[in-house]
C-alpha cells in the first residue's frame, strides 16, 4: 500500500510517500520548519502543506511527539500545551482530507526499525531510543510494541533524562560529543538496568552522527544506529496506518 508518512518533530514537520509492504520511501522528503508556537491549527496547516506538496489524497500516517491514545494527544512535553486533549487524528484528517492514523513518534520510528531495519530479526526485549528535541522511546517484546513508553521522562540527576541527554541539551549546553556521549551513556545504562534489553537501537537526528558518540557507550547490551536513520519515523507511521487500515481502523495506538 502507498501511504504518506509524516513526522511532526520539535524542529520540522517532514513527510514522504512510503511503500508500506517494502518499507521503502518513494520520493525525496518535504520538510517544513515546525511553526512557533506549534499550536494545533499551525501544525495542521504545516501537515496540510506537506500533503499538498505531493498532491496527496490517500491514507496518511503521522508520528507525533507526545502520548497519543486512540488518536487523542495526552501530553505536551515539547509541543504547545494547547494540544492536550486534542483529537490529532481527526484534526489532521480534516485539514488534509486524507484518512489519518496518528501514533507516538518514537513508537513509529521503532515500528519501522523492527519491521524493516536494525531490529528486523530481533527477539526478546528491544528498546529504541530516538534522540532529538526530546528523548523518545519504543519498547518491543518479540516484535510487539508496548505503546507510549515515555522513558525519556525517567529521572537522572534529579531532572528529566531528556533535559540531561537529548540532542537539544547537547546544543543548549554546547557539549562536545564526548561530554554528551558520557551523559547519553548514563541514560542508556539506566535503561538497561531497568529493562534488560537484548538490543538497543538509536534513532532520531542523532542516529546520523552515531560514529561521533558510539565510543562513549559502555554497555552490556549491543547498541546499533537506526538503519532507516531519520526516515524511520515517517516509514513507521505509514506502516502503522497501513496495518490499522488492514485491521479495519484508522485510529491511533492506545
Ligand atoms: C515526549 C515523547 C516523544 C519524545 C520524542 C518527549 O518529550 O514526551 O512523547 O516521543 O519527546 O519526541
Amino acid at each position: 500500500m502507498q501511504v504518506l508518512g509524516i513526522d511532526v518533530g520539535g524542529s520540522a514537520v517532514k513527510g514522504l510517500p512510503v511503500d508500506t509492504d517494502a518499507g521503502a520511501t518513494l520520493a525525496e522528503r518535504v520538510r517544513i520548519p515546525t511553526p512557533e508556537p506549534a499550536t494545533p491549527e499551525a501544525v495542521a496547516e504545516a501537515v496540510k502543506q506537506v500533503a499538498a506538496s505531493f498532491g496527496w489524497s490517500g491514507p496518511m500516517g503521522c508520528g507525533f511527539p507526545a502520548v497519543v491514545q486512540n488518536g487523542m494527544v495526552r501530553t505536551a512535553a515539547n509541543i504547545d500545551p494547547g494540544w492536550i486533549g486534542a483529537d490529532v487524528a481527526a484534526l489532521l484528517s480534516t485539514a488534509t482530507g486524507c484518512p489519518t492514523t496518528v501514533l507516538n513518534d518514537a513508537d513509529a520510528a521503532g515500528l519501522a526499525e523492527m519491521r524493516f531495519g536494525a531490529g528486523r530479526n530481533a527477539s526478546g526485549v528491544v528498546v529504541v531510543v530516538t534522540v532529538g528535541t526530546g528523548l523518545g522511546t519504543a519498547v518491543f517484546t518479540n516484535g510487539k510494541l508496548l505503546p507510549n513508553s515515555e522513558l525519556g521522562h525517567l529521572l537522572l540527576h534529579d531532572m528529566k533524562a531528556e533535559h540531561y541527554a537529548s540532542d537539544a541539551a547537547r546544543k543548549r549546553l554546547d557539549l562536545s560529543w564526548d561530554d554528551w556521549g558520557g551523559r547519553f551513556n548514563e541514560y542508556l545504562r539506566h535503561l538497561e538496568s531497568l529493562f534488560w534489553p537484548t538490543l538497543i537501537i538509536i534513532g532520531g537526528g542523532a542516529s546520523k552522527k552515531f560514529d561521533r558518540f558510539s565510543g562513549s557507550l559502555v554497555l552490556r547490551t549491543p547498541v546499533v544506529p537506526a538503519f532507516l536513520r531519520n526516515d524511520a519515523g515517517m516509514i513507521g507511521a505509514a506502516a502503522a496506518a497501513a496495518e490499522r487500515r488492514a485491521g479495519g481502523t484508522s485510529r491511533g495506538e492506545g
